[in-house]
C-alpha cells in the first residue's frame, strides 16, 4: 500500500494522502509519497537485534482494568527489547491507526518508557501501530482486536 508522509510533523497516511493531516493540520499538499517510509525486517523468520528494538509489540487484552466492559485496552511496547529512551537516541511517538484510520498520537521524550497504554472502544478491527525512532526511523505492526 502506497505511503504518504506529512513533511511538517511526519504523519504517515496509507493509501492516499488526506484533504488534511489529521496530526497537524498541514493541506495535502504537503504530503509526499515515500515508498520506503517504514522499515522491514530483512528477515522476519530472524529477526536482528535492531529489528527487535524498533518493531512494537502489541498485547491486546479483551478486558479493560479501567473503564470496564465497553473498553479494550491495547499495551504497545517498542520493542521485544526495550528501546532505549536516552537524549540522543530515543523514541519521539507511536501513532495507532484503527482500520487504517488514525486515532492516536503519543508523544514521547526520554523521560518516559517506550510504553503505551490505549483505552480502545473498538470491540473489533485491526489495530496497526507505527513508532518514530529519532535514528532509526519508522517501524509498525500490527495485531487484531
Ligand atoms: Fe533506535
Amino acid at each position: 500500500m502506497d505511503t504518504y508522509i506529512c513533511k511538517v510533523c511526519g504523519y504517515v497516511s496509507f493509501g492516499s494522502a488526506p484533504e488534511k493531516c489529521p496530526v497537524c493540520g498541514a493541506p495535502k499538499q504537503a504530503f509526499n509519497l515515500t515508498a520506503d517510509a517504514i522499515h522491514k525486517p530483512a528477515d522476519p523468520s530472524n529477526l536482528a537485534e535492531g529489528d527487535r528494538k524498533h518493531i512494537p509489540v502489541i498485547e491486546i487484552r479483551k478486558q479493560c482494568g479501567i473503564v470496564g466492559s465497553g473498553c479494550i485496552d491495547a499495551i504497545v511496547k517498542i520493542g521485544s527489547i526495550i528501546h532505549v529512551m536516552e537524549s540522543k537516541h530515543y523514541i519521539m511517538y507511536i501513532d495507532a491507526y484503527l482500520d487504517n484510520n488514525f486515532i492516536a498520537r503519543y508523544h514521547m521524550t526520554p523521560s518516559v518508557n517506550p510504553i503505551l497504554s490505549l483505552h480502545l472502544k473498538a470491540s473489533a478491527g485491526k489495530l496497526l501501530v507505527l513508532e518514530n525512532c529519532n535514528i532509526h526511523g519508522r517501524w509498525m505492526s500490527e495485531a487484531v482486536i
